[in-house]
């Protein structure tokens, strides 16, 4: 589904990325976890054409995707959240995930302002099964700004499902929650996006990654340090080191 050659990423005199080379085969949910400044953000960036690499390949699907624009790599199916959510805070819930099944429409945002929800529309009601998924649907009028954090994010996941990804990128969807809401979050990504698509997940807490991920993949200083069933991966001395005094009860 997705691979990664050689993906290198520079800013400036920094190599946030070196030598990455990765595999996503279809249907994996794939960890990725390392220290804060470890380049997983930037590999995200790096996939879905935030900015094109400074060196190496990226395929996707069998299309090799290097150096594409973003809104054409989310065009082959293709979505993500962001570690610092996104969402539009003065429009409502639905309007939010209306907004994302229309970005893609071929009119873009230009299509997206003249189209106009219609009840029991087939836009609609993808919306609001995309929306009764993440357990958001009783929310729909609500203003995003006016959400829990926990809420935000499923919102954001749900702005990912209506799209139709066959490959989704999460970039710490539990992060700042507890743990109760880490568990649900772990149920929403294993029953609810996983089925039917490819994941990979960045997430610094273990009882995300250990519950949800069928592979680990660790990064430090932009390189991949580990890659392994995430309970052997965790189980190794040079990942422990990294994280020796990084992972705290807190984050477990
Ligand atoms: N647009 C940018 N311009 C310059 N430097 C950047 C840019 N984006 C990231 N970096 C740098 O690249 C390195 C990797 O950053 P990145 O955000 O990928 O880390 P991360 O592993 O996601 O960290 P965290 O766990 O804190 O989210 C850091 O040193 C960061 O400062
Ligand atoms: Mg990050």
């Amino acid at each position: 589904m997705l691979t990664l050659q050689g993906l290198e990423k520079r800013f400036g005199a920094l190599a946030a990325l070196s030598g990455i080379d990765l595999e996503v085969p279809a249907g994996e949910i794939l960890g990725i976890i390392g220290p804060n400044g470890s380049g997983k953000t930037t590999l995200l960036n790096a996939v879905t054409g935030v900015y094109p690499p400074s060196a190496g390949r990226i395929a996707f699907g069998g299309a090799d995707i290097t150096g594409w624009k973003g809104h054409r790599i989310a065009r082959l199916g293709l979505a993500r959240t962001f570690q610092n959510i996104r969402l539009f805070p003065t429009m409502t819930v639905f309007q939010n995930v209306w907004a994302a099944q229309h970005a893609r429409t071929p009119g873009g945002l230009l299509g997206l302002l003249r189209s106009r929800p219609r009840p029991g529309g087939g836009d609609t009601r993808r919306v609001e099964a995309a929306l009764e998924q993440v357990g958001l649907l009783a929310s729909r009028e609500v203003l995003a700004r006016h959400l829990p954090l926990p809420a935000r994010r499923r919102l954001e996941i749900a702005r990912a499902l209506v799209v139709d990804a066959r490959l989704v990128l999460l970039d710490e969807p539990a992060g700042g929650m507890t743990p109760a809401e880490t568990a649900d979050m772990a149920r929403v990504i294993r029953e609810v996006v996983a089925p039917g698509r490819t994941c990979v997940v960045i997430e610094h807490k273990m009882a995300l990654i250990t519950g949800v991920c069928t592979r680990l993949c660790v990064l430090d200083f932009g390189r991949k340090i580990a890659e392994g069933h995430p309970d052997e991966v965790l189980d190794r001395a040079e990942v422990r080191e990294v994280y020796l005094g990084g992972v705290d009860a807190s984050d477990a």
